[in-house]
C-alpha cells in the first residue's frame, strides 16, 4: 500500500501556544493509529520550536507555511529558509494562494523553491485556480504556475516533486461545497500531464499530488479514492482535532 502524505496547514491560528499544544497533542494520538500516512504540520513559525521539543510520532514531520526568497540578513520580518531547518523543520509550503493573493508571484514562488531545496527543505507548491470559466482559461493559468515553478530545476531536484492542488474557490467552505472527486481526478491527470511536457515522464509518474479545499471528514472517502490523489492539504478541518483524527483514519483505510 503506498503511504499517503497528509498536510495540516494551521494557518494564523491557534491564537495560544496552549492551544496549539492541545492541538498536536490529539493529532500525535490520531496519527499513531495509522499505518500508511506521512503526516506534515505546518504550525505558524512562533510556536514550531516548541512543538518540536515535544515527544511526536515518528509518522509526523514539520513545516512551515512559508519562507523568504532571501538568505542575506537585512530583510526585516522574514523567515529564512536556514533557519527553519535549522529548528527542525523539513517541509515547506510554497505559494499558497493567501500568499499569491498578497502579491506573491510565479517568480517568487521559484525562487522560494530554489531557496528550499538549497537548504534542504522539501518544498510542496501550491497552485489552483480563482475560477473555472467554461473556456478552459484556467487551465493555462494552472500549467503557467507548474512549469514557471519548475523550469530552472534540475531533474533530481524533482523526483517525488509535492504539488498540492487547491482551487481558491473551493479552500475554507464547507464538504458541500468542495470540488467534486471526478474533477479532482481530471485536474491530477492534467497535473501530470504538465509536469511530462514541462520536465518528463519520470517527473510526471513520481509527482505526489495532494488536493486540497474544503476536505472535511464527509468527502474525504470519495477525494482519496475516485479522485485519486497522492495525499491532503487540510486547513480548517487540521485545527479540529477531532475531524482531523476523522479524516486519518479514512485516508488510512
Ligand atoms: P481549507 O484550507 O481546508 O480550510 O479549505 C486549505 C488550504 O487553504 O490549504
Amino acid at each position: 500500500m503506498k503511504t499517503k502524505i497528509v498536510v495540516a496547514n494551521w494557518k494564523m491560528a491557534p491564537n495560544t501556544l496552549e492551544d496549539a499544544k492541545r492541538i498536536w497533542t490529539t493529532t500525535n494520538k490520531s496519527i499513531e493509529k495509522t499505518r500508511n500516512i506521512k503526516l506534515v504540520v505546518c504550525p505558524p513559525d512562533i510556536y514550531l520550536n516548541n512543538l518540536l521539543k515535544n515527544k511526536r510520532s515518528s509518522k509526523i514531520k514539520f513545516g512551515a507555511q512559508d519562507i523568504s526568497a532571501q538568505s542575506s540578513y537585512a530583510h526585516t520580518g522574514e523567515i529564512g529558509a536556514e533557519m527553519v531547518r535549522n529548528v527542525g523543520a523539513e517541509y515547506v509550503l510554497i505559494g499558497h494562494s493567501e500568499r499569491r493573493e498578497m502579491g506573491e508571484s510565479n517568480d517568487l514562488v521559484a525562487k522560494k523553491i530554489k531557496e528550499a531545496l538549497n537548504n534542504n527543505l522539501t518544498p510542496i507548491l501550491c497552485i489552483g485556480e480563482k475560477e473555472r470559466d467554461s473556456d478552459g482559461e484556467y487551465l493555462k493559468f494552472v500549467k503557467e504556475e507548474i512549469t514557471s515553478a519548475i523550469f530552472s530545476l534540475k531533474k533530481k531536484d524533482l523526483v517525488g516533486f509535492i504539488v498540492a492542488y487547491e482551487p481558491i474557490w473551493a479552500i475554507d467552505k464547507s464538504y458541500t461545497e468542495s470540488m467534486n472527486a471526478t474533477d479532482i481526478h481530471e485536474t491530477v491527470l492534467f497535473i501530470r500531464k504538465a509536469l511530462n511536457e514541462s520536465f518528463d515522464k519520470d517527473i510526471a509518474n513520481s509527482a505526489k499530488i495532494l488536493y486540497g479545499g474544503s476536505v472535511e471528514p464527509l468527502n474525504v472517502e470519495k477525494i482519496m479514492s475516485i479522485g485519486n490523489v497522492d495525499g491532503l492539504l487540510v486547513g480548517h478541518s487540521s485545527l479540529n482535532a477531532e475531524d482531523f483524527g476523522k479524516i486519518l483514519r479514512i485516508v488510512d483505510k
